[in-house]
């Protein structure tokens, strides 16, 4: 795991028409960005092309939103997600990344992301699902972009519709939901009922 270092508390909010573009090849190596990712993130073209995709990596992102990106990566779908990223000085900008493979006669030849500017909600509810996992909270889970309770039966989510609409879970909330929920499995009582009824869509 790379750890970029110094940061700061400055982050930039990206502009509603901004876009921020990269291409890599199978192993993450960066092989294109466009101009906004350029000027936002404060490195050149030359510091960016060729380096792995790692150079912009913040030390807030939590391990498993890359492992679950990669993971949904080579199995050949696409990723949407919260990422944070640092800038060559240290500051940060949050963005909705949309990765997805580049195939090229039904090869997967490398990966693309296009990343616009997410909604103040997505943000907390980000920042704050990844503080509790980079806290240690083993019962938070990143699958396919979202911040989800580990559970057998059920899956409660930072979902991005969710996000979008405004929904916001704290970790405490989600935990005061899934608690029910245990009681519910020790009692044997069917699990999809009580979730009609706690969640609030
Ligand atoms: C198309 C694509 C785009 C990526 N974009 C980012 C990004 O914006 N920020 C980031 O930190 N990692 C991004 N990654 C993930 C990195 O390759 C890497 O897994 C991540 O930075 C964690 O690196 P580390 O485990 O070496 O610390 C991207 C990967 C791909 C394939």
């Amino acid at each position: 795991m790379r750890s970029n270092l110094p940061i700061t508390n400055q982050g930039y909010t990206l502009k509603d028409w901004e876009t921020i573009v990269s291409k890599t090849d199978l192993k993450g190596r960066i092989t294109y960005v466009n101009d906004d990712f350029v000027r936002i993130s404060g490195f050149s073209l030359d510091e960016l092309i060729g380096k792995p995709h790692n150079i912009v990596r913040h030390p807030d992102m939590p391990p498993a939103a890359f492992e679950d990106m990669w993971r949904t990566l080579k199995s050949g779908k696409a990723w949407t997600g919260m990422v944070k990223n640092r800038c060559r000085n240290g500051d940060y900008y949050w963005v909705e990344a949309n990765a997805a493979p580049l195939i090229e006669k039904n090869q997967v030849v490398g990966y693309t992301s296009i990343r616009g500017k997410p909604s103040s909600e997505q943000i907390s509810a980000a920042d704050e699902a990844y503080r509790a996992i980079m806290a240690g909270n083993k019962r938070l889970l990143i699958r396919e972009g979202n911040a989800v309770v580990r559970s057998p039966q059920s899956v409660f989510s930072y979902s991005i519709e969710s996000m979008k609409r405004g929904v916001r879970f704290s970790a405490r909330q989600i935990e005061a939901v899934a608690r029910p929920f245990r009681q519910c499995r020790r009692r044997r009582v069917i699990f999809i009922g009580c979730a009609a009824k706690l969640l609030p869509f």
